[in-house]
């Protein structure tokens, strides 16, 4: 069934095979952009985004992706539409949805994505909420697919804290039949919600999630470790408090020793290093960090492509 006109909010809404059809798609455009092979299947079309929330890889990836389709991307920051002044979020998706082929929006209340998407006539994308990043993992499993070659079966370590990637990497693992092992200290554990519904996926897909505190037992024997930052936006006030909480965390050379000899190291960036990461370990690990963050540009088009 074809996924056209339909929305992208989270990983829940697609079955495995869905997902998976997503990452091939990505890796076929980028084999085909690297060959130099034009691919303007969007052309004459427009994607607004919508930002109220800081993003380098997303905004950029998404417009040069859209560029590179045959589309047009407009950056629409929050400060400057009427929405920062009041515009209800149901006025502004029925307005943008006379103009646009889809709309792409970050922010930090799903509730308000899944407004924006109840009253837009146009597709709309979770470009991240405080729930869920979902546009990331579609890179991110692209990224394991190339470097280890498949998804089924991998052991995937997430360490720190239980935030929108765990969600959105829980959901992804577990629909695509791996084994998703998730350690946060007290406090700071995912949606539990969320982590039924992950398991509830992994049962069907012969994948399994497991969420516990102890970071090494995480670890230990992974395929991939996989951390993110300890306070994301709109946690910068929590900064302090957080970095106690999370000692013991840090992805480190120790911490990453107790992984498969031939673990790779992920981060959905940006890192700060000497927080949730060692400066050494992302440098050992930047040919697998950079090009996750390069795949969020043939993920995207992937996106764009199955969506619009
Ligand atoms: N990983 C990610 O979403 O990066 P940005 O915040 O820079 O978009
Ligand atoms: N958890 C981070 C992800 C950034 C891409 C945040 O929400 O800030």
């Amino acid at each position: 069934m074809s996924l056209k006109g339909k929305d992208f909010l989270t990983l829940k809404d697609f079955t495995g095979q869905e997902i998976l059809d997503m990452v091939n798609l990505g890796i076929d455009l980028k084999t085909k952009l690297k060959a130099g092979i034009p691919t303007p299947i969007l052309a004459g079309k427009s994607l607004g985004m919508i930002f109220q929330k800081a993003s380098t890889r997303t905004r950029v990836s998404f417009e040069v992706g859209m560029y590179q389709l045959g589309g047009q991307a407009l950056f629409l920051s929050s400060n400057d539409l009427q929405i920062g002044r009041g515009e209800p979020i149901q006025d502004t998706a029925r307005v943008l949805s006379r103009y646009l082929d889809g709309i792409l929006i970050r922010t930090f209340s799903h509730k308000e994505v899944e407004d924006l998407a109840e009253y837009a006539d146009v597709p709309v994308i979770n470009g991240l909420t405080d729930d869920y990043h979902p546009t990331q993992v579609i890179a991110d499993l692209i990224t394991i697919q190339e470097h280890k070659g498949h998804l089924k079966g991998i052991r995937f370590a997430y360490v720190g804290d239980g935030n929108n990637m765990t969600h959105s990497l829980m959901i992804g693992g577990a629909k695509t039949g791996m084994d998703v092992m998730v350690a946060c200290p007290e406090g700071y554990m995912p949606n539990p919600e969320i982590v039924a519904q992950a398991k509830q996926y992994a049962a069907e897909s012969g994948g399994s999630v497991t969420v516990i505190h102890d970071p090494k037992e995480a670890i230990a024997g992974a395929d991939v470790v996989y951390t993110d930052t300890w306070a994301s936006m709109g946690q910068e006030a929590e900064k302090e408090i957080r970095q106690k909480a999370f000692q013991g965390y840090q992805v480190d050379s120790a911490m990453m020793a107790l992984a498969k000899p031939d673990a790779i190291f992920m981060h959905c960036l940006p890192a700060y290093r000497g927080y949730e990461v060692t400066d050494e370990v992302m440098v050992s690990a930047q040919w697998v960090v950079f090009d996750e963050a390069e795949n969020r540009l043939h993920a995207h088009k992937a996106i764009l492509a199955t969506f619009l």
